[in-house]
């Protein structure tokens, strides 16, 4: 086994300008894309010192597990980024923050959309259940909050159709069947012209939003292939912060009800909050952002691959590794479903699962064949990892892994691999394992099994593994 070596302490070079920081606190290279679990925002600055030390600018550095796209976004201010993540909303929003369109006229295509045939189509085939929810919002501000529930548990044209409408009340299921006839026969006339409305309508966000969100998609479809990826992150990231969920994220459609079955308080105001967003206006503002974004001019590239696929395509310069897998049980698919299928327009399959006794769609809506990530399921991890360590070494580039320790309490689930686990097997791989601390500067040795990290108090680190 090989031994652990501590190098020399990260201040105490940078104060000597043996490193000059290339990797600057520059907030244009900061930005936020999605509401986004374990996104590592707030970690750049300690992510930059540790790839400053690593590399020099220019050099190919990869973020592994890219996600909403924060660290390559940070590092793309001199380095050539290659980002890779197996979800193809990364792919989307990545290659935006990272070579955004420069001929995109955002007010232009934002009123394109606003006023085409297609969302005046949309919206009138939706009429009767965009009235309907209203209806159901206003009566619920009045003190009579039933509709409203009974809307938010039932009220989607995919889970009423595959239930023949048997859990609909009279008005409620006329209101869906009348307009769920219009749409299919625009569905019918182009494919996937109404995914956002079909699956996501009165679960996610209003009825009168998806017609939106299936507008803009289809200008999209029809634009110029250059500008097509920052358009799509700009509606993700407009839909990100429309969604009417709790966490903003699309794992759990909004409960209307207690566990007693009586209607929550304030549901009534949460719900219109997030239901009256106007989704072109955000998506007119994230627009703005992502084509005011600087550009490095750097060749970067985004990839939508499992990792281990992608370290195999990976150039011989390749100087840097920047790998965060997930470390939990919960899938990352799950909470990004929607953005998945919004920009695959696949028409998925939907996972079922037994409620009340009874197989149904799941309350999610969740994909059927959603990705399942090694690195959750304890069984595969440790294989999983081995090859992460195995092809960075070959490679010749240097590992910066993000890890979170964490100390276990009620209601959290455990991390899959301890980080003395996942020492023990990067030592069969690199001569030199390191960890760094945000806000400490400093690497702590990691020469022993009883030097655990799992009771201290940091939040994220990186451990760096080098040859
Ligand atoms: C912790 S998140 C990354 C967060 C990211 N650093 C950020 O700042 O937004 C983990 C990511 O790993 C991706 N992922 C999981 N398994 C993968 C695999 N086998 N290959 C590639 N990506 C994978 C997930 O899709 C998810 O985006």
């Amino acid at each position: 086994m090989n031994q652990i070596t501590p190098s020399g302490d990260l201040n105490s070079l940078i104060k000597n300008e043996q490193i000059i920081p290339s990797l600057t606190n520059d907030k244009k290279y900061f930005f936020r894309s999605l509401n986004y679990l374990g996104s590592k925002l707030r970690m750049l600055d300690t992510i930059g010192e540790v790839i400053d030390e690593l590399s020099v600018p220019d050099d190919v550095v990869v973020d592994l597990f890219a996600g909403s796209g924060s660290v390559s976004r940070f590092l793309s201010q001199s380095r050539t980024v290659i980002s890779a993540d197996i979800q193809e909303y990364s792919r989307v929003i990545c290659s935006a923050i990272l070579t955004p369109s420069n001929s995109i006229q955002p007010e232009e295509i934002v009123e394109r959309c606003r006023s085409s045939s297609m969302y005046a189509a949309l919206t009138a085939s939706c009429a009767e259940v965009i009235q309907y929810e209203e209806e159901a919002i206003s009566r619920a501000f009045q003190g009579l909050p039933l509709q409203l529930c009974e809307f938010l548990e039932e009220g989607s044209f995919m889970k009423s159709a595959d239930e023949n409408y048997r859990n609909c009340t009279g008005l409620l299921e006329r209101a869906l069947k009348t307009s769920y006839q219009k749409l299919m026969g625009l569905e019918g006339r182009r494919e996937g012209s109404c995914t956002a409305t079909l699956y996501y309508g009165g679960i996610y966000f209003s009825f009168k939003q998806t017609a939106a969100i299936d507008a803009i998609l289809y200008e999209i479809e029809n634009s110029d292939v250059r500008d097509r990826d920052t358009l799509l992150a700009a509606l993700l990231s407009a839909v990100s912060s429309a969604v009417n969920t709790i966490g903003k994220q699309f794992a759990q459609p909004i409960q209307p009800r207690m566990a007693n079955g009586q209607p929550k308080k304030g549901i009534a105001a949460k719900v219109k909050k997030d239901r009256e967003i106007d989704i072109f206006e955000v998506f007119f503002e994230n627009l703005q952002r992502y084509v005011e974004l600087n550009c490095s001019g750097l060749p970067h590239q985004a990839l939508c691959m499992d990792y281990s696929e992608a370290l195999d395509q990976l150039p011989k310069d390749t100087r840097v590794v920047y790998a965060d897998p997930p470390y939990t049980r919960d899938h990352y698919s799950r909470f990004y479903h929607v953005l998945e299928t919004l920009c695959l327009r696949d028409s998925p399959t939907v996972s079922r699962t037994k409620i009340g006794g009874s197989l149904r769609l799941s309350r999610g809506l969740y994909r059927e064949q959603r990705h399942q990530s090694p690195f959750c399921i304890r069984s595969q991890a440790p294989q999983a990892f081995t090859t992460l360590f195995d092809k960075v070494s070959k490679l010749g580039a240097s590992l910066v892994l993000s890890y979170s320790p964490h100390i276990v309490r009620e209601g959290e689930h455990p991390r899959v691999m301890t980080i003395e686990d996942l020492t023990a097997l990067a030592r069969n791989h690199f001569q030199e394992i390191y960890t760094v601390c945000p806000g400490e500067f400093k690497h702590n040795k990691l020469n022993s099994r009883k030097n655990s990290f799992e009771q201290k108090p940091h939040g994220e680190i990186l451990i760096v593994c080098k040859n």
